[in-house]
């Protein structure tokens, strides 16, 4: 572990985490966790009255992710080796975390992504994506044509409505990034 993810992992992960309106008591979906850099501040930023579900269609990553959360000894993480699918109960989660993901998805299984979150986040909740890649932020694979905008419109068109835009550091892969935090709020559908 470089001294950046350490940091993280320490210190910056929880203000950051809190700063994007995580509670105590929470329940999260880390969607596409990797190796947790976001699941292991989650866990202690929810505590021991909140839960983390730390879903990867990658088993390898999540092995690795099993031996942190053993060395720190944290109780409140569901690891779920799943690709696309969500096994959790419809409007049961108060926040879901996308970030770094949507990139290594095409339109189709990004609206797929969208649709299962928005089942099993609640009214009161918030979905928070981190589209890193798109075509203005170090484009790469599936979203390295698509702009930010459209990423936002694509977002809602699946029932959700943009409530907040936020600039901050964060950690991509092992260094500190600058990164457009998209929280959407789920609205009612007719
Ligand atoms: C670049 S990593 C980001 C990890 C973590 N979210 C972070 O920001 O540090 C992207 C992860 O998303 C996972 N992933 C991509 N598409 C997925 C899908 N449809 N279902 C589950 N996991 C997915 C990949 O296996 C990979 O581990």
């Amino acid at each position: 572990m470089n001294t950046v993810i350490r940091e993280w992992m320490e210190t910056e992960g929880k203000k950051f985490l809190k700063e994007i309106g995580i509670k105590e008591g929470n329940k999260v979906l880390d969607f596409g966790c990797g190796e947790g850099h976001y699941t292991i501040p989650l866990a202690e930023v929810v505590g021991k009255r909140g839960i983390v579900y730390a879903i990867d269609k990658d088993a390898q990553v999540l092995t690795e992710l099993k031996k942190i959360i053993k060395e720190k000894r944290l109780k409140n993480i569901k690891l779920i080796n799943e690709n696309t699918e969500i096994p959790l109960e419809n409007n049961s989660i108060d926040v879901v975390l996308c970030y770094d993901v949507i990139h290594y998805e095409d339109k189709q299984n990004r609206k797929k992504i969208y649709e299962k979150i928005y089942r099993v986040l609640k009214f009161t909740g918030f979905f928070s994506l981190y589209p890193k890649h798109h075509k203005k932020d170090y484009p790469l694979m599936e979203l390295a044509q698509i702009e930010l905008e459209e990423v936002i419109g694509e977002v809602e068109s699946m029932g959700f409505v943009l409530e907040k835009k936020l600039f901050k550091k964060c950690i991509h892969d092992d260094y500190y990034n600058k990164c457009c935090i998209l929280n959407f709020k789920k609205k009612r559908r007719n």
